[in-house]
């Protein structure tokens, strides 16, 4: 792109710069006036979007950065157990979804060689062309007998199993209720499905009630996270369920961070209040966070199952899950089943985690699950507190707008089976050390 002063051009085009101009034109070239109104950028139609979407993007990187809701990654060097190397400084986790330990387990890292070995790294193709190895249909089984369903359908994500199985179920004409905290990947389905989309209040099952009740030609689909992702605290699935059997709709729960943690055997939220799979006829769960590995699944009947296959496009069109990771885990699997322990010391690191925080007047929010939010509000002032953790040796991710509403800044705080008793101690202590210190430069 060139800029050129065109003083000639200051009142009006004489006919040789007017020809200049038409030619220019023709030749893919645009002239467009910026700032200055005698300089004019000759570019190429290409160029000139490009600089215009680029000074949007600067625009909008420049906002975010501004009203401290800037996103950066934090590179992890080595992880050993609870503790991760970050710019050289070892720090001990407190935001990862590894809720009992399994990503670190020797069992199913020996499980992931193991089927490395056997399947190869990749899977090579989507599931219905040939990436579909033994090592996914034997998890599918095992998910199935797990989650006490039919049949279950192994997804690449958590994000696409919940796209793929809302735009599968929903179209135009039909309605999809959502609970306005739920997951961006369950909104977005409801979004994308092109159905009629309908957000309650969070955990407001009356008025939930309200709008399903409206009579209405199509198919309805009641969508909720089991455990909040952001907030920690549980849906009313006994609530839920009535509802949609009442309104002959059908329930879909996305599980991810109830399942392995939630239940006597790690079967979840649904476990746990012993709804069955006419209670929860659609149930979706991630394999990245408390089984330690990788991917997702969709567990109903075998008529939902079914129908996935021969309709979910984020199922049909994407190469299938590395057959390793299956392998693997179904090694976790195993383990999140049998090991109850883990369960128990996470469970046993919340209570201390909750008890310490409310003796020293920490603003909780309500959650009995390993998800811990310390509400902040401002995101700037979430951003210097994540900071002020890190220097003190901790990883705590602060949550801002638009993953969570205006105002509802946080420090996401996780716990897992993996950290110890002391972890907590230390930091409880740097948290009371930061909130005093915010506390008293308000006052
Ligand atoms: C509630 C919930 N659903 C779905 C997902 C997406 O799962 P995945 O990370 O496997 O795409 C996540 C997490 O990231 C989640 O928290």
């Amino acid at each position: 792109m060139i800029a050129i002063d065109v003083p000639s051009i200051k009142n009006g085009y004489n006919s040789l710069s007017k020809r200049f101009f038409i030619s220019l034109l023709h030749k893919n070239t645009i002239q467009k006036q910026v700032q200055n109104p005698h300089r004019w950028w000759f570019c190429t139609k290409n160029t000139f979007i490009k600089k215009m979407t680029s000074d949007k993007l600067l625009n909008h990187l420049h906002t975010r950065q501004s009203a401290g809701l800037y996103r950066t990654r934090k590179t992890i060097h080595n992880q050993k157990n609870a503790h991760v190397t970050v710019q050289g400084k070892t720090l001990i986790n407190f935001c990862s979804n590894d809720y009992l330990g399994l990503s670190v387990n020797e069992t199913v890292i020996a499980a992931l060689q193991k089927g490395a070995e056997k399947f190869g790294v990749g899977s090579g193709s989507a599931h219905l062309i040939c990436g579909h190895s033994s090592a996914h249909h034997a998890l599918e089984e095992a998910l199935a007998d797990f989650t006490g369903r039919e049949r279950s359908l192994l997804f690449s994500t958590g994000y696409m199993a919940n796209l793929g199985t809302i735009t599968a179920l929903c179209k135009q004409g039909d309605s999809i209720f959502e609970d306005k905290l739920n997951h961006a990947s369950l909104l977005d389905g409801g979004l994308f499905s092109g159905a009629r989309f309908r957000r309650y209040p969070h955990n407001d099952t009356q008025r939930l009630s309200q709008l399903v009740s409206t009579p209405t030609e199509g198919e309805k689909l009641i969508v909720t996270d089991g455990v909040f992702s952001m907030d920690g605290d549980v849906a009313d699935l006994r609530a839920l369920s009535d509802i949609a059997q009442k309104n002959a709709a059908w329930l879909m729960v996305d599980d991810a961070h109830g399942l392995g943690v939630l239940g006597k055997t790690g079967g979840g939220l649904v476990e746990e209040l012993q709804l069955s799979a006419n209670d929860v006829p659609i149930l979706m769960g991630t394999l990245g966070k408390a089984f330690g590995t990788f991917g997702a699944f969709i567990a109903g009947s075998n008529t939902l199952i079914e129908s996935l296959i021969q309709s979910s496009r984020a199922y049909i069109y994407t190469t299938a899950l590395p057959p390793a990771i299956a392998y693997a885990t179904h090694a976790s699997l195993k383990i999140v089943t049998q090991e109850t322990w883990r369960r128990e010391t996470l469970q046993a690191l919340i209570t201390q985690f909750k008890a310490g925080a409310t003796q020293l007047n920490l603003p909780l929010m309500p959650s009995n699950s390993p998800i811990q939010p310390v509400l902040v509000g401002d995101s700037i002032r979430a951003l210097q507190m994540s900071e002020q953790l890190f220097a003190a040796g901790f990883l705590v991710s602060a949550i801002r707008p638009p993953t969570v509403p205006q105002g509802k800044a946080r420090l996401r705080i996780t716990l897992s089976a993996l950290h110890q008793p002391h972890d907590i101690n230390r930091l409880l202590d740097a948290l009371a050390t930061i909130h005093r210190s915010y506390s008293c430069n308000a006052k």
